[in-house]
């Protein structure tokens, strides 16, 4: 028996990572680092389901390996990989392929959405099979968990499906994967909605501390708080929610002040601030390091790459005999 289970986590690179990478997703994978088995997907072809332009692709994805990096993602311990560098994401792709009907794909709620937001009017066969190929991601490692916000749980679900319809038709492969819902969802943006790049609410990990000072002056706050001495509503305000992830020992005052109307918008948010910029100066210390050190970069994928595609190998050796293609 195994001793530790084994983790599959996994990110599209469509630039730098903000906060709510970080919280959300970034140190929980950090946390689990000790206790599993841990593969880290850099999930480039995902990029081409929604955008075809490929030319950003691979210095964002290097931008993303250095961000991981930063935060703590140790290489000799987990592997960091792209996934276009091991082919066998595109034959387990294909397999799973006739393993799903179009229909269970055009009833899956997360490219529903997708189709919604995107104002997509004719989607692709590639972008329907978004999930299926995020099950060969997972199940080419035998991925038992997943850590994923609650809004990728229906891609899992289809992960799941897919190993248990492998399984009863061919013999057993494939565990069946379970979402990991990740602890701290994610961060408010700027504007008090979901962070995001393409909203353009984010705090990037990289931004200088002038630009995050910049960027939270701008922090939407409590409307009914006009005045400094008007009392707030912290459960409401953005800036709170990021007081009480970085500044902990502090929220109780920070809470009373902001009922009272003691404590003004323009101090609390030079509060918060405070403590963002102190807490991602060692990830940008770091950061400045891999910047200056591409060669180091490149050495960590392709080393991750070599040790993926090993176990990739393995699984696809026990597909082809339990499929008894030879
Ligand atoms: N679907 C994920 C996202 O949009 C990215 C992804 C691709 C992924 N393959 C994966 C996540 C495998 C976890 C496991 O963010």
């Amino acid at each position: 028996m195994k001793q530790r289970k084994t983790i599959l986590s996994g990110m599209r690179p469509t630039g730098k990572l903000h906060l709510g990478h970080l919280v959300g997703a970034l140190e929980s994978w950090v946390a689990l680092q000790g206790e599993y088995e841990n593969f880290h997907l850099i999930a480039d072809y995902h990029v081409l389901t929604t955008n075809l332009d490929s030319s950003g692709i691979q210095a964002n994805s290097i931008d993303m390996t250095i961000d991981w990096l930063a935060a703590g993602i140790d290489p000799s311990r987990s592997p960091i990989f792209r996934q276009s560098h091991i082919k066998e994401h595109a034959e387990l792709h294909l397999i799973f392929s006739m393993l799903i009907t179009a229909a269970r794909l055009e009833r899956n709620p997360a490219v529903k959405d997708q189709v919604r937001d995107l104002h997509i009017e004719n989607i692709t066969y590639g972008h329907l099979g978004y999930p299926v190929l995020q099950a060969a991601d997972i199940l080419l490692y035998k991925g038992e968990l997943v850590p994923v916000g609650e809004d990728q749980v229906p891609h899992v679900e289809i992960s799941r499906e897919i190993a248990r319809r492998f399984n009863t038709q061919y013999g057993v492969v494939f565990p069946e994967p379970e979402p990991k819902l990740t602890r701290f969802s994610r961060l408010p943006g700027l504007d008090g909605k979901r962070m995001s790049k393409s909203v353009g609410n984010t705090i990037v990990l990289s931004d200088p501390p002038d630009a995050i000072q910049q960027k939270m002056r701008g922090a939407v706050t409590d409307p009914q708080k006009v005045r400094k001495n008007d009392p707030g509503r912290p459960e409401i305000c953005l800036v709170f929610t990021y007081h009480q992830k970085f500044n902990a020992g502090e929220t109780a005052e920070i809470e009373s002040g902001c009922r009272s109307g003691a404590l003004g918008c323009v101090e609390c948010k030079h509060r918060a601030c405070t403590r963002i910029v102190d807490a991602l100066t060692p990830f940008r210390d770091k950061r400045a390091y891999f910047d200056a050190h591409p060669g180091e970069v490149e050495q960590i994928l392709n080393d991750g790459e070599r040790r993926a595609r090993l176990r990739a190998q393995e699984t696809m050796a026990e597909v082809h005999a339990a499929m008894k293609l030879g």
